[in-house]
Parts: structure tokens; sequence; C-alpha cells
């Protein structure tokens, strides 16, 4: 494992107005690591990603992205090169409903990177086909599933060619029958090797993906380590009580895969 890690967070400190979020995060993320961040709502999981999109911006503490110090970002020069690297995929897919899946892929790529049209556009069709959509290209964002969407998401983030995805919840406005074939997609990026980080109540899904996992609670890291000693040996008393609750009734229902994921592709969708 190399020893600088691509996405490095020390002591960060935000608060909304007087309300105090985040008191002090440190969390390291190394290339072609999956970390999950898991933890009760409001504990302060998304204000964590966005802070490392430069979204928002800590009052205190140090946040590093590569080279960059995204804490003390100061041009919009400095923002968009930071937002190249970094994908960010949520809850909402977000996509331009009155462009084809396939322009949605294309137009970033395209004004951002001032990539031309025909490479832009052969790489898009990959990408499709990487989330086994390559059949929807000309289709418009309304006429897909919510899983579909959430598909497409991915590849347009992925066509940014960033370092790094985050991934804030993406499966949580899904209905239950496309919940696996979105985490298929996204364990498939882990085994590549791409870095990500997930924000996620698919406890079976962290467990099973993640190198590291991180437990957050009222703006603090309460524990992290591999998945299997958070998973299954939990040393803090609100880390078990949290998987207690999250692993229990609920997370045994299991949705299969929609027609249209290979049917050997394994599928997770455990939900809580
Ligand atoms: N833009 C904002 N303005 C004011 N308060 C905010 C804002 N965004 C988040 N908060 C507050 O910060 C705290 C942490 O929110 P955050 O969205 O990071 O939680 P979370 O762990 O992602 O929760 P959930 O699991 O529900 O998504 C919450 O108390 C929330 O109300
Ligand atoms: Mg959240």
């Amino acid at each position: 494992m190399p020893s600088e890690p691509l996405i490095s967070l020390r002591d960060v400190h935000l608060a909304f107005a007087d309300n105090p979020v985040l008191k002090g995060i440190d969390l390291d993320v190394h290339r072609g690591q999956a970390v999950s961040i898991i933890g009760p709502s409001g504990s302060g999981k998304s204000t964590i990603l966005r802070c490392i999109t430069g979204l928002l911006r800590p009052q205190a503490g140090t946040l590093r992205v590569a080279d960059t110090a995204v804490h003390a970002l100061s041009s919009e020069a400095e923002f968009i090169a930071l937002r190249k690297r970094v994908g960010f995929v949520f809850q909402q897919y977000n996509l331009f409903p009155h462009l084809s899946v396939l322009e949605n892929l294309v137009i970033a790529p395209r004004k951002v990177l001032g990539r031309a049209r025909a490479d832009a556009e052969h790489e898009a069709r990959q990408l499709l086909a990487k989330v086994r959509l390559d059949h929807k290209a000309d289709a418009y964002p309304g006429e897909l599933s919510g899983g579909q969407q959430q598909r497409v998401a991915i590849a347009r983030a992925l066509a940014m060619r960033p370092e790094l995805i985050l991934f804030d919840e993406v499966t949580s406005a899904l209905d239950p029958e496309t919940v696996g074939e979105v985490l298929t997609v996204i364990r498939e990026l882990t085994e590549e090797g791409m870095t990500c980080v997930l924000v996620t109540h698919e406890m079976r899904f962290a467990e099973d993906i993640s190198d590291v996992v991180y437990f957050t609670e009222h703006g603090r890291i309460a524990e992290s380590g591999s998945a299997e000693q958070i998973f299954q040996r939990p040393r803090n008393e609100r880390t078990q009580a949290f998987l207690r609750h999250a692993l229990g009734e609920g997370a045994r229902r299991y949705y299969p895969p929609a027609p249209d994921v290979l049917s050997n592709l394994r599928s997770y969708s455990v939900s809580v």
C-alpha cells in the first residue's frame, strides 16, 4: 500500500451556524481502496463527502486529495480542477431530462475536458456497455427505471475519468428490485481498483466490498477498522448497537437482480 493516502482528513471541524456537525474527523483513503462510512442519520456522513468534493469548506483542520489542499482552495480554477478528479454520485441521479442517455455522458467531457465529440461518444458507449445499458443510449432518462438511471449517473461520473468516486446512498431512493444491479456495478468498479468512498445503508454490501469502514456518530469517527473487524468484532458499544439494529430483521430481505443484469453476476441487495 502506498504510504501517501489519496484522500486525507485531519482533525476536520465544520459547523452550520452554531451547530457543530463535524467535530474532528480523521480519515484516510488510499489509492485503490473501497472505504465505507456508516453511521446513524445526521452523524455527518454526507457532510464528510461534500467536504471532500470542495462543496463545503471546513472551519478547521486539513483535507487533502492527492497534492491538492482542499481546505485551502482559493480560486474557481482550483475548484474546477478538483471536481475533475473527484466523481460524485448522489441518491438523486440528477440526469439532464432533455438529453438522451448518451448525451448525458458526453456533455461534461466535451464542455469541461474539451474532448472531441467522436472521442467522448466512443467512450460514452463503452461506459454504457460497462453498466449494461448500451441498448439505452438513445433513450431519455424519464424512460428508464430508477436503477437504470442510477447506472447512467455512475457512467456519467466515470466519463470524467475521475481518480476516485464518492457514492452517497446511491441506492436509497431505488425500488428494491433495482438495488442489486446498481450495487453490482459499484462492486465491479472496486474490483477494477477504482478508489471508492461509499456512504451506504447496505450493510452486507459494505462488509463485503470495503477495505476499511468508518463508523460516524455525532460528528466524530467512533470507530474505524477493516470490514471484518467492524462487522464481526466491533469494539465500540455504539457501533455494536448500530449494527445490531441495521443487521436486524429487515436486513435479511433479498431482492433478486433485475432481468437485464447478467444472471451470473452476484447481486447485493440487502437492505436495512
Ligand atoms: N446545508 C446545511 N445547513 C444546515 N445544517 C445542515 C446542512 N447540511 C447538513 N446539516 C446538518 O448537519 C448534520 C449532519 O448532516 P449529514 O447530512 O452530514 O448527515 P448524514 O450522516 O449524511 O445523515 P443521513 O444518514 O440522514 O443522510 C445534520 O444535523 C444536518 O441537519
Ligand atoms: Mg447523508
